[in-house]
Parts: structure tokens; sequence; C-alpha cells
């Protein structure tokens, strides 16, 4: 990239900050059992909700199978990691995939985050926030299972989508996650579903009442249904094509139910009083507090 054209890049990026005057939401990404869909559907998922005219950040926090630049065929040139050493700047490790849909690799464990020093951490944060106005929505895709980082992760984040499929074992893994959050929190952690991969919309719908009953009866908790993506050949078709099902097959099942997620995802967000928004600096905030606190 040359200088002018960098240039270019950032100012249309500060006018993109100008223009917006809210946080960004942190919505993590995550589920109980791996290989359920997460890095598909967050992808897919982002290209919906920039389709209807949002600004969105995809960050990549799963190091065992950072993945998502893989789904766009995408080498991702630099990582938080150089943010961290400071050889590089938020905005030159937000790499632009298809679409132009903006990406941010994490490249490191977030353990390591929480054992940074305190002068890194200040340099970090500083550059972190920089994305505050400047996206609607941070997605972070996290690894499967449970981990003391997730559970930090998933009670700094303002939401966390919940994907499982309708096997017995993914749900059972997505409601073992969900009950450690929540005896952990003592609070109600905001959770969504997305049921992946179901054969059936009564196959979906099962799953998701199975998943509900389980977290209100036992957890006195509302468990809210997102939406259902539908095993659909065109998903993996477009992992080997490393392309998006939405941009490749725009049509498909797969991507009218992504559309049906963003709509039903959108309308109690653009509603500012039905939300708190924690924004990124009241996640990372939160993240060292409750780190701390251990
Ligand atoms: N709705 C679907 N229909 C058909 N195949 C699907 C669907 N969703 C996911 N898959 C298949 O599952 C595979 C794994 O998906 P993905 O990599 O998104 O899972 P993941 O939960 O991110 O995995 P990990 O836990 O390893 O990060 C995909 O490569 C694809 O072949
Ligand atoms: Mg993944």
């Amino acid at each position: 990239m040359d200088q002018a054209q960098s240039l270019r890049e950032y100012m249309q990026r500060f006018n993109v900050q100008q223009q917006k005057n809210h946080s960004a939401r942190m919505i993590t990404i995550t589920s109980g059992k791996g290989g359920v869909g997460k890095s598909n559907f967050t992808l897919n998922f982002a290209l919906g909700l920039q389709s209807v005219g949002k600004k969105v950040v995809v960050l990549d926090l799963d190091l065992s199978t950072a993945n998502i630049n893989i789904l766009m065929g995408i080498t991702p040139r630099y990582s938080l990691v150089d943010v961290l050493n400071q050889e590089k700047q938020i905005w030159d490790v937000l790499e632009k995939g298809m679409e132009g849909i903006e990406y941010i690799s994490g490249g490191f464990d977030i353990q390591d985050l929480l054992k940074l020093e305190q002068n890194t951490l200040s340099f970090f944060w500083s550059q972190i926030q920089e994305l505050q106005t400047y996206a609607d929505f941070i997605l972070l895709d996290t690894g499967a299972g449970i981990s003391k980082e997730l559970v930090d992760f998933i009670v700094a984040s303002d939401e966390t989508i919940m994907v499982t499929t309708p096997e017995p074992t993914s749900i059972a893994d997505s409601y073992a996650v969900i009950k450690t959050v929540h005896q952990y929190t003592k609070q109600s952690p905001r959770f969504q579903l997305v049921v992946n991969r179901a054969q059936s919309y009564r196959e979906a719908v099962e799953t998701s009442r199975v998943m509900k009953n389980a977290c209100s009866n036992f957890l006195k908790l509302n468990l809210k249904t997102l939406g259902f993506l539908m095993e659909d050949a065109h998903v993996w078709k477009s992992v080997r094509s490393q392309t998006p099902f939405f941009i490749s097959y725009p049509n498909c099942e797969a991507s009218k139910n992504i559309k049906q997620i963003v709509y039903s995802f959108l309308p109690d967000l653009d509603e500012p009083s039905s939300v708190s928004t924690k924004g990124i600096r009241g996640f990372f905030e939160k993240i060292l507090s409750v780190s701390k606190s251990l």
C-alpha cells in the first residue's frame, strides 16, 4: 500500500468515526462444543449486518483454530501481537477482507493479554479504543469450551451469541457454558441462542425449546433464541472455495437464515434505551477487574 492510499484509508476511517456518536457493541460468539459453525456464523453474520449498513469489525480470538481469514482466503499481514509490541497501530492490523469486511487477527492467547505490563496494556487499550466510535459492532469469534478467559470475555461483553447444533452433546456443552457463566457472575448474562445445522425447522425449534427450558427451569434464566441456520451444502462448498456463502450464494437457505437473524438481532439494539452498552472501554475495564478479583 502506498502512502497516499494509506492516508486516504485513514481519512475515510476518520470520517466514519466523526459520524458516529455511540460506542461499538461487543458481541462474543461462542459454543460449548467445537466445530459447530461459530466462525462461519460470525463471518456471514458480519456480512449480513454490513449489508444493512452496519459497520462491523470481526476480531478473531480463537488462537487454536484462527480461521476467519482462511474462510475468506486471506492471509493477515499483522495481528494484535504487532500492536502489543508497539510496532503497529490498530489501523494497521485492521485487515480488509471480502466486501470490505474488516477483521483483526488476534494472534495471541487472551491469557497473555491479562499478563501484560501496565504500560503495554495502556497502549493496547488506547489503540483498541480507537474502534469505539468507528464500528457499530465488534464480533469476537472465540474458541469452544469453557475456560476462565472465555468466561471473562462473556461477562465483559454486551452480549453473547451461543451457537449450538441439535446434537445432544452440543446442547449439553452449550448449557454447561451458560450455567458456568451464570454461577460465576451472579447476574443474568445476556445470551442469545443460534441453532446451526438443523435438518428441519421442527428440529431447530425443538433444540431451542430444550435449551430454553433447561435455562429457565434450572437457572431461572430467560434464553432468547436469535435464530436458526439449516444444514446447507452451500456452507461447506463456500468453505472449500474460501468465499463466505453470504457472498457466493446470497440466495441459499443459509444466507436467507442469516438475513432473518440480522433482522431479529437489530430491532432491540436500535432502541437506545433498551440496552446498556458497555462498549469497548467497558469491555476491557471489565475484563481487567474480573481477572484482578480472582
Ligand atoms: N449450516 C451448515 N451447513 C452445513 N455445514 C456446516 C454448517 N455450519 C457449519 N458447517 C460445517 O462445519 C464446519 C465447521 O464450521 P466452523 O469452522 O465455522 O466451526 P467452529 O465452531 O468455528 O469450529 P472451531 O470450534 O474449530 O473454531 C464448516 O467447515 C462446515 O463444513
Ligand atoms: Mg472457529
